[in-house]
């Protein structure tokens, strides 16, 4: 037997019955039929030879858009509650601003049916880093109309779509496409000027509240968004006021603006070298700082800080430069680490869960993304990803624990489904608890899989 029910069980029975429990995808990264829809940002990047380590483009990725019906019944058959995707901008817009299209549209009033049909929440994500090129020739992010672009977007996704999802988050993860997409450069559009990174952090905090008030004016219910927050542990004594300015950058100068209490002085500080910050306005204080109803925290990895190591000044699987005005600090992940080379440490899931509900008090949590990649060995019996379901059954504990400890979190997405586009990893990272062969589009549930279907089914 492939699944420890006792140990899935066990887990099951501190999970409280209204508690939200599913998996997790998003557009570029798993739909493919790039041909209906405007081309991204990812679509310019990962032609560009060089920028995607196995050259993988979003076609055919996992060619779910030929496999909705398929895809859905077995999100269902896995014992998920909630299905968390993100709509493609450019395919319901292909230019971003414009006119709208129909088949775009329909795309996903099939996908959103059929998951309603199944019984599931639908939890929508409106960008998960595929922006329409033609927005990016406009200056992308950097434009200070890119809030209204991004705004008149959610608008009518929620006017169209309202009646039928409840949850929206705006962004995903605006930390990876400010810092990965514009600092590090490792990411769409890739550049690497650390002031036009700290600009696009703040624009895309700007469009997240604009996003949310254009949501709530088109009558969605329940409009949030998305971060990606960790605990930063510092090594050593000489390292503590670097590693204070990484959680700045990281974690508090987020939930700063969206709490209302503008930029940390810290992080203005310790950038002042690189920006002055004379883009951010009082208007665009207040547009960041619109209120959500929720709040997900997409957690992998703790960042561990230390004055030397082996890998000085990079952190593993994201580059270096990732945080402007950080330097002479490096990046110590402890063993056991995931095929990323990124640290396994569990109670750091609790404490960024914790110190997130203390930072920004009154908002629901859900975990909206936590998982790993490893190498998979795939046999005739099947695919024994156990690392992978030790990942599993540690964090959702540790997710738990937080519980425990008053944060009020409310879900958990498993990322991801399928194994699928990892970005600039291509296929090379396998982060899904469903394996996906590229050629044969043959979708193969793991352990993992088996293991988090009996979790998620014997919850009382
Ligand atoms: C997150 C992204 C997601 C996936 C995982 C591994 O940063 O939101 O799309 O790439 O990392």
């Amino acid at each position: 037997m492939a699944v420890d029910i006792q140990r899935a069980h066990d887990l099951a029975a501190r999970i409280p019955s209204d508690f939200v429990l599913g998996f997790a995808t998003s557009s570029w990264q798993i739909e493919g039929s790039s041909q209906s829809r405007g081309r991204s940002i990812w679509d310019d990047f990962s032609e560009t030879p060089g920028k995607v380590l196995d050259g993988a483009t979003a076609d055919p990725a996992c060619d779910h858009l030929n496999h909705i019906p398929d895809d859905l019944d077995l999100i269902k058959d896995l014992g998920a509650k909630a299905y968390r995707f993100s709509f493609s901008w450019p395919r319901v817009i292909h230019d971003g601003i414009g006119s709208v299209s129909a088949a775009g549209l329909d795309v996903y009033d099939r996908l959103v049916d059929g998951v309603l049909e199944r019984g599931l929440a639908p939890y929508a994500t409106l960008y998960h880093w595929d922006l329409p090129s033609a927005l990016q020739e406009k200056g992308g992010w950097l434009n200070p109309d890119s809030d209204k672009w991004f705004a008149d977007y959610a608008h009518l996704v929620a006017e169209h779509f309202g009646d039928r999802i409840d949850t929206f988050a705006t962004l995903n993860e605006p930390w990876v496409s400010a810092f990965l997409g514009y600092a590090a450069g490792i990411h769409a559009p890739g550049e690497k000027n650390a002031a036009a990174s700290l600009e696009v952090f703040y624009r895309l905090m700007v469009a997240s509240g604009h996003g949310i008030q254009a949501l709530r004016a088109a009558g969605a219910k329940n409009p949030g968004l998305v971060l990606n927050l960790t605990t930063i542990i510092a090594e050593d004594n000489e390292v503590a006021e670097q590693a204070q300015l990484i959680d700045g950058l990281q974690n508090r100068m987020f939930l700063d603006l969206l709490a209302g209490r503008g930029l940390p002085d810290d992080v203005v500080e310790g950038t002042s070298s690189i920006t002055d910050w004379a883009f951010v306005t009082p208007q665009g204080l207040d547009m960041a700082a619109e209120p959500l109803e929720w709040l997900g925290i997409n957690y992998y990895t703790p960042t561990r800080v230390a004055s030397t190591g082996e890998d000085a000044g990079k952190i593993v699987g994201q580059g270096d430069s990732v945080y402007p005005g950080i330097a002479g600090v490096s990046f110590v992940p402890k063993n056991p680490r995931t095929a990323m080379g990124w640290e396994i440490h569990a109670e750091s899931l609790t404490t960024t869960l914790v110190a997130t509900a203390e930072r920004l008090p009154g908002v629901p949590l859900y975990v909206t993304e936590n998982g790993a990649a490893f190498d998979d060995v795939v046999t005739p019996e099947g695919i024994h990803d156990l690392p992978r379901v030790d990942y599993y059954d540690s964090h959702i504990h540790a997710a738990l624990d937080a519980r425990d400890q008053g944060a009020d979190l409310r879900g958990y997405f498993a990322w991801s489904l399928f194994d699928n586009l990892e970005w600039a990893e291509g296929w090379t990272k396998r982060f899904g608890v469903v394996r996906v062969d590229a050629d044969t589009q043959k979708r193969t549930p793991k352990d993992s899989a088996l293991f988090l279907r009996e979790v998620y089914s014997s919850v009382p």
